[in-house]
């Protein structure tokens, strides 16, 4: 095994990389943007909340569930500049909070919901689940995986029609890892009478956000992924004219509260990973957000331009967007299913990256977090090359 060291962070590298210290030693995982990691501290955290709720769980779900989280939520409101505090609830991930976006929104027959083809699939599903309900249509509008913002922006544009009701606009894409310029879109299609439901399940920590002047219709964002959070919790964001209306999808405690509340309250579930996120958001405030996002970016570029090298690829001309530290290199042969190739690439090379398939190619997409070292890339492009 590769001795690893670390210079784009800095000589307390092996410190943070020991706080790392859950994930199975000698492998390499490069994808943390699928499901993140927490690291030793707050894990132990979310411990500390687990074991309080075994002692007593009539005490924990009575009297000390509501006031944590409120806490959470206050807490993520906070580090998202949400305009007032109560203007965030915790849910259980970004579909969550997509799905309840989508299942809420007025539509009726002969409305668009529009979407572009990097849209992650169980949020497309969510838009297609409550158009079929309705009579209404989908959208698919074509994005080039290499278009710049000024490109994204018009694609979107054009494609909007008197019949378009609402859009779903990822801000940072899954399979294809571009950044979508949500800045500009956002305002743009509100001005053309759209409701604008923001995928930024990436987004929380791994690009500074401020929801008081992006100010979306409905916003839905993981913090276990960049965030540091225990596995799984999302913040979501209605904006007040949509709190009335906004309805959770499964039935609960919250029916009849209000906005957080509604979607706060649920029955009985293991909550502590949100009552341990705002832990995740401090660990991620001591270890410096900017110094963070600097090193994640560069290590992923460093990453990608191996396995560029490793396929013969021109670096320059591949996908990359300034803050987002996922690369994703598009292979030379395509595979009917990518998580053969996922499963080879862990199973022979020790490594663990994302194989999304996208309009037909197949990516390997690479992420780039404080745990991770430059020979760890070097060794997922010497093998891949066996592998193809
Ligand atoms: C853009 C996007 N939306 C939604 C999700 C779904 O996240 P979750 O499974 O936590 O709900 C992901 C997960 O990676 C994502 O990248």
């Amino acid at each position: 095994m590769e001795s690893l060291e670390n210079p784009f962070w800095g000589d307390d590298w092996s410190d943070v990389r020991d706080l790392f210290d859950s994930l199975e030693p000698g492998h390499a995982y490069l994808n943390h943007g699928s499901f993140g990691n927490a690291p030793r501290t707050v894990l132990l955290n979310q411990a500390q909340w687990r074991a309080r709720m075994d002692a007593n769980p009539t005490r924990f779900f009575r009297r000390e569930l509501g006031p944590g989280l409120r806490t959470a939520c206050r807490a993520a409101a906070e580090f998202l500049g949400a305009p007032e505090g109560d203007s965030v609830a915790l849910v259980a991930n970004a579909t969550a909070g997509v799905s309840a976006a989508l299942a809420s929104v007025p539509l009726s027959a002969g409305d668009d919901v529009l979407l572009t083809d990097h849209e992650y699939e169980t949020s497309a599903w969510a838009a297609r689940r409550r158009a079929a309900d309705v009579g209404a249509r989908v959208v698919t509008v074509a994005v080039p995986l290499d278009a710049d913002a000024a490109g994204i922006t018009a694609a979107v544009l054009d494609a909007v029609t008197p019949r378009t009701k609402v859009a779903v606009i990822d801000h940072v894409t899954s399979m294809t890892a571009r950044r979508f310029p949500v800045e500009e879109l956002v305002p743009a299609l509100q001005e053309r009478g759209v409701i604008v439901v923001v995928d930024a399940a990436h987004a929380p920590g791994m690009l500074p956000i401020d929801l008081a002047s992006l100010n979306p219709d409905f916003w839905a964002g993981n913090l276990h992924k960049w965030c540091y959070a225990p596995r799984a919790v999302a913040a979501f964001w209605a904006a007040p004219k949509w709190r009335s209306v906004l309805r959770n999808p499964i039935v609960s405690w919250g029916e009849y509260a209000e906005f957080p509340a509604r979607l706060v309250e649920v029955g009985t579930t293991d909550r502590t990973s949100q009552l341990a996120s705002p832990n995740g958001i401090a660990f991620l405030r001591a270890l410096g957000p900017q110094r963070v996002r600097e090193h994640n970016v560069k290590l992923a570029e460093y990453g990608q331009a191996a396995l560029a090298a490793a396929l013969d690829l021109d670096p320059a001309a591949l996908p990359g967007d300034p803050g987002v530290p996922m690369r994703v290199v598009p292979l030379p042969v395509p595979f009917d299913d990518p998580r053969d190739l996922q499963a080879e690439i862990s199973d022979r090379l020790g490594v663990e990256a994302s194989v999304p398939k996208w309009n037909g190619l197949t990516l390997l997409r690479v992420s780039a977090n404080v745990y991770n070292a430059p020979a760890e890339y070097d060794r997922l492009a010497e093998g891949i090359r066996s592998i193809l």
